[in-house]
C-alpha cells in the first residue's frame, strides 16, 4: 500500500485494496535501493514501528511460518532486481519459470542485466549462492490488468537451462481444472515480509501451511473493499491464526500437498489479517494454464 505495488499498512490508504505482494517493484528500484543502504549504515535501525528489524530470536518467516530449507523447495526461485530480491518464482522446466505478472509487468521484454534470477539458494535479500541465471525474455499474461490483478501470470525464459539438482528442480504444474479442493492444506514459500510493517525481506526462504477458502466467501469479504476476486483467483488463509504470504512473495509458489504448483502469491488486503486470505493465482484455470502450455511448452 506504502510501497506502491505491496501491501503495507491500511492506515495510509484506508478503503484501497493494495494489489499485489511485490517487493520491490521495478520502478521502486532508488527507494529499495536507499533502504538496503540504510540496512548497512544503521545496523540496529528501529522501523516506525518501533520494532527492531527481525529482532527477537524466534525469527518468522513468511507471516507465521518456519525457516525452509531450498532441497525442500527446490523449485523456488528469487528473481533479483539490482542485486535485491524483488519477487518469488518457480522453475517449470529446463528454461521456464512461472510468476506473477505483476513482477515482470513494465519490465522490457528483454530486460536489463541486473534482472536476474537465483536458483538453488535459501537465501534471499541480498542473496548469495546458488546459481544466477541471466534472462532472455520476460511475458507477463496478455489479459493482466494492473487495476484488477486479474490474468496474474507470467513467464521467464532463462538464457542458459537450469542445472538440476537436489537444490534446483521443477514443480509439476497442476492439470488444467485440476481445482484444489476446498480446505485442502497447501504450502506457500517466499523470502517475503514477516510481517505487514516489516521493512526488510529476510535471509532465509520460509514457509508456511494454510488451508484453501471458498471463494464466494472470500469475494464477499473483499467485496466490502472494493476488490473482485475472479475465477483466475484462488484464496487461502485468512483464518486469523496470523499465517499468511505477504509483500516480497509475489510470484512465489502456492503447492498442493501433492507437490503440485496450484497458485501463484499475487495479492492481498494487509497479511494475515483475519477474513482476508491471500490471493493466488489459480494455475488450474483454463485461461492461466493454456497460457503455460502454449507460452512454456509446460
Ligand atoms: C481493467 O479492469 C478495469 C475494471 O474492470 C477496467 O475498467 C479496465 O478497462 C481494465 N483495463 C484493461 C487494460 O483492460
Ligand atoms: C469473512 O469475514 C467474516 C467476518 O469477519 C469471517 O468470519 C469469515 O471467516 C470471512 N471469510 C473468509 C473467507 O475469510
Amino acid at each position: 500500500m506504502v510501497i506502491a505495488c505491496a501491501r503495507s499498512p491500511q492506515a495510509t490508504r484506508p478503503a484501497t485494496i493494495t494489489p499485489t505482494r511485490c517487493f520491490p517493484r521495478y520502478a521502486m528500484l532508488p527507494a529499495l535501493a536507499s533502504r538496503a543502504l540504510l540496512l548497512f549504515l544503521l545496523p540496529n535501525v528501529v522501523p516506525a514501528g518501533g520494532r527492531p528489524i527481525d529482532g527477537g530470536s524466534n525469527m518468522e518467516r513468511i507471516v507465521g511460518g518456519t525457516n525452509a530449507d531450498i532441497k525442500d523447495f527446490a523449485h523456488q526461485l528469487s528473481l533479483e532486481v539490482m542485486f535485491m530480491h524483488s519477487c518469488g518464482a518457480s522453475v517449470i522446466s529446463e528454461t521456464f519459470a512461472l510468476t506473477a505478472a505483476h513482477c515482470v509487468f513494465g519490465m522490457p521484454r528483454q530486460p536489463p542485466w541486473f534482472v536476474r534470477l537465483r536458483a538453488g539458494s535459501t537465501s534471499g535479500f541480498l542473496g548469495i549462492g546458488g546459481e544466477m541465471h541471466a534472462i532472455d525474455y520476460v511475458e507477463p499474461h496478455a489479459s493482466f490488468n494492473k487495476t484488477t490483478t486479474d490474468f496474474d501470470i507470467g513467464l521467464i525464459k532463462v538464457k542458459r537451462p537450469f542445472t538440476f539438482s537436489s537444490r534446483i528442480s521443477p514443480i509439476k504444474v497442476v492439470d488444467e481444472r485440476h481445482y484444489v479442493k476446498v480446505g485442502s492444506i497447501a504450502t506457500v514459500s517466499g523470502w517475503g515480509m514477516t510481517s505487514e510493517r516489516a521493512l526488510f525481506t529476510p535471509w532465509t526462504l520460509h514457509s508456511v501451511d494454510i488451508p484453501v477458502v471458498d471463494r464466494s466467501a472470500c469475494n464477499h469479504n473483499y467485496t466490502a473493499h472494493g476488490a473482485k476476486i475472479s475465477e483466475r483467483m484462488i484464496c487461502a488463509g485468512g483464518t486469523g491464526d496470523g499465517k499468511d504470504s505477504c509483500q516480497g512473495d509475489s510470484g512465489g509458489p502456492l503447492i498442493s500437498q501433492d507437490r503440485q504448483l496450484i497458485g501463484v502469491v499475487s495479492w492481498g488486503y494487509g497479511c494475515a489479517r483475519a477474513g482476508f486470505p491471500g490471493i493466488y493465482t489459480n494455475v488450474a484455470h483454463p485461461d492461466i494454464r493454456r497460457f503455460i502450455r502454449e507460452a512454456a511448452g509446460v
